[in-house]
């Protein structure tokens, strides 16, 4: 649960997502996966690998309505803390509670074959890019909150909410792949409260944006919306 499954892909796509500006399918929507979260290219949508997954997906979520989510899909939406979140507070919470698996440089372990992660890197050349989901606060810190460190769970989560905040902040500032997003959220209004790249609607910085405080802007947003 929360942990970004498959379950309601199948139901919920084609759609229209804010952040493209179109209507993606399923293959668009691994690609941008292979692309942003891998930091690697998109796979041919004809080749057996896309087909197999295509098939995975859909096994996994046909029982689901068309156009309904299961609750638990995604990742799990924190409240907004009431200060900035903390990059150095998070190195603390990062170096008791995930350095033991993702390596103190953020690197990750790969497996005794050499061929696949066996602790995925958190930053670094071969972590996801500044594309992905992840890179938002929100997704990292919902997701860290409900999965990590390896073990916890929705039900028995280990970090507080201000341990998961502060250990995002900490990792997304750390350097990492760039991808070139200039032509993501092409209305502009429709940007993410956390999506830390300008322009905005909003006179708030770049910087409040990534790392808030997120409320004001989230009462700006519900002031300025129709
Ligand atoms: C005991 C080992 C372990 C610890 C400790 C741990 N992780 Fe992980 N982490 C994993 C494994 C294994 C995966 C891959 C999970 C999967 O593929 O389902 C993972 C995946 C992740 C991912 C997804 C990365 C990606 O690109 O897909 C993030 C983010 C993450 N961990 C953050 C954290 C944070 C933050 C902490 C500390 C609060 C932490 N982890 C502690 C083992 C660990």
């Amino acid at each position: 649960m929360w942990g970004n499954n498959y379950s309601s892909v199948y139901s919920t796509y084609p759609k229209l997502r804010a952040r493209s500006g179109q209507v993606e399918d399923i293959p668009k929507r691994v690609n941008d996966c292979f692309e942003r979260s891998l930091n690697g290219q998109g796979l041919d949508t004809s080749s057996k690998e896309m087909k197999a997954l295509i098939e995975y997906i859909t096994w996994i979520g046909h029982n689901q309505p068309k156009g309904e989510k299961t609750y638990g899909s995604g990742i799990l939406k924190l409240a907004f803390l009431d200060r900035a979140a903390n990059p150095q507070k998070g190195q603390l919470v990062y170096q008791e509670k995930c350095q033991s698996c993702h390596m103190a440089n953020g690197e990750g372990i790969m497996n005794a074959d050499g061929n696949e992660y066996q602790y995925p890197p958190l930053w670094g050349e071969h972590s996801y890019n500044s594309g992905a989901g992840l890179f938002r606060m929100s997704n990292l810190a919902g997701y860290a909150k409900s999965n990590m460190p390896f073990g916890a769970s929705f039900a028995y989560p280990i970090l507080s909410d201000e341990e998961a905040w502060d250990v995002a902040a900490y990792i997304n500032s750390q350097p990492r792949p760039s991808f070139n997003n200039t032509n993501d959220w092409p209305d502009i209004s429709k940007k993410p409260i956390d999506h830390p790249f300008g322009p905005f609607a909003d006179n708030f910085s770049e910087k409040q944006h990534k790392y808030g405080p997120f409320t004001d802007i989230k009462t700006w947003k519900e002031q300025h919306s129709k």
